[in-house]
């Protein structure tokens, strides 16, 4: 007897129950739903969750949207910012014996993704904006730099127009790591659009979120080529698969950072909340930084573009790291690191906890990057070699913000930091 032909369908109610249990919708409308989804009749096709050849790829039009909204002639999608950012080093052609400038006050993947390049981090000082100082950006330039990775942190604008000015003087490649920005502005134009890349994070923190994920936004035809072909194991999947090297350096061995389906469709619907979301940020974080009176040891860290902020954080310095810890452990609603920094907490935000770097950890003994024949000369890597930025952290302090926030709430804030910090230093 021979067993009859069983039909199969790959993706079916089941997976798209278990997606919707994400949402934590109830049993009994979960119930409900399932019995729609069952008297359907599904597609033998249904649930294509590659994206090339794919007609309804919805990695394809969350790139083709993104573009259209930024105003970026290529947007590659990846599966987090760190790809992102590693993608576009490479394409840029970044690799052993090369100098990347980043500042020393970002998230940790910044410096990584340098060194996963195969490339030399050079950590320079911030400025009161929380962002990259141009002058330490010229200091530090020497024969073997290849590119500066402006961070737009906490949402903050870096000061573009300076890094710009200087990396075409210099020849250099603007990478912008807006993976905690996107969708802010900086005169006018989103942020990760000014360089010659802009790497964005979609990860679950982030402005807009697709659980994991990343973007490479460029205008770039050759710097977009190579990022795709770097993110997909070598462009084996590239529009026309079998086609052969058009131009030396498109081909070379990759990665597989390509974004998922899944991924893509929650990107799709979270796009179209971007400009929304950062324009209710912005206008709380602009109330409260009017209506608020801080006390003459503090003041708004400066901005480079009010009108472009969208982070979730305010940013007050106070003139000395006592003061800071002092509003900070007073527990009237004020994060920062200064306080964590005294209680020796380990914050991946600030260089000098970044231990794989300043004692060149590597995943093998023989040491590369830092260990490379084609290194001539390592930055001298200790804790204070940016005295100035390790100075305004730890005088930080922020309030925190969010766009569900009305504007009543944001004055309510403004209202009791004003009377909070009054009371601390009366
Ligand atoms: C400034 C900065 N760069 C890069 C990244 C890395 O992004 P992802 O977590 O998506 O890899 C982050 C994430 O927190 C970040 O804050």
């Amino acid at each position: 007897m021979t067993a009859a032909k069983m039909p199969w369908i790959k993706y079916t109610t089941e997976e798209l129950m278990e997606l919707i249990d994400i949402f934590q919708v109830s049993p009994d409308a979960q119930h409900r739903i399932r019995e729609i989804l069952d008297g359907e009749a599904h597609a033998p096709d249904a649930g294509n969750f590659f994206r090339y050849y794919n007609p309804r790829s919805k990695v394809e039009q969350f790139e083709k949207q993104t573009a259209q909204k930024v105003g970026s002639k290529h947007v590659l999608a990846v599966n987090s910012g760190t790809s992102a950012l590693v993608a576009s080093l490479v394409a840029g052609g970044v690799g052993p014996g090369t100098e990347v400038i980043v500042p020393g006050y970002t998230f940790f993947a910044s410096a990584s993704a340098v060194v996963v390049a195969k490339a030399v981090p050079v950590i320079v000082d911030i400025d009161e904006t929380l962002t990259m100082d141009p002058a330490a950006v010229v200091r530090a330039i020497t024969p073997r730099t290849r590119a500066i990775m402006p961070v737009h942190m906490l949402g903050l604008p870096s000061n573009m127009d300076a890094i710009m000015e200087i990396a075409r003087k210099h020849n250099l490649l603007v990478i912008e790591d807006a993976a905690q920005a996107f969708g802010g502005k900086y005169k006018g134009r989103y942020l990760g659009t000014i360089g010659d890349t802009g790497c964005v994070s979609l990860d679950a923190y982030k402005v807009i979120g697709t659980g994991e994920g990343g973007l490479v936004l460029t205008n770039d035809d050759w710097l977009y080529t190579r990022a795709q072909s770097y993110h997909d194991t070598a462009a084996c999947w590239r529009s026309d698969r079998y086609a052969v090297e058009r131009k030396t350096g498109e081909l070379f061995c990759g990665e597989n950072y390509r974004m998922p389906e899944t991924c893509a469709a929650v990107g799709l619907a979270q796009l179209r909340k971007l400009d929304q979301i950062n324009q209710r940020t912005n206008a709380c974080w602009t109330r409260i930084r009017s209506e608020a009176k801080l006390p003459a040891c503090a003041r708004w860290a400066p901005v480079n573009d009010p009108a472009g902020v969208c982070g979730y954080n305010l940013a007050i310095l106070f003139d000395q790291h006592e003061q800071a810890v002092k509003a900070i452990t007073a527990k009237i609603g004020l994060g920062g690191l200064a306080a964590g920094d005294t209680r020796g907490v380990r914050d991946w935000h600030v260089y000098w906890n970044w231990e794989h770097i300043l004692e060149q950890k590597t995943a093998t003994p023989e040491g590369c990057p830092f260990k490379c024949p084609h290194v001539v000369n390592l930055p001298d890597y200790r804790p204070d070699m940016c005295p100035r930025t390790r100075d305004i952290i730890r005088r930080l302090a922020v309030v925190g913000i969010s766009p569900a926030m009305t504007d009543d709430e944001a004055s309510a804030i403004a209202a009791k930091l004003t009377t909070d910090l009054s009371v601390l230093w009366s």
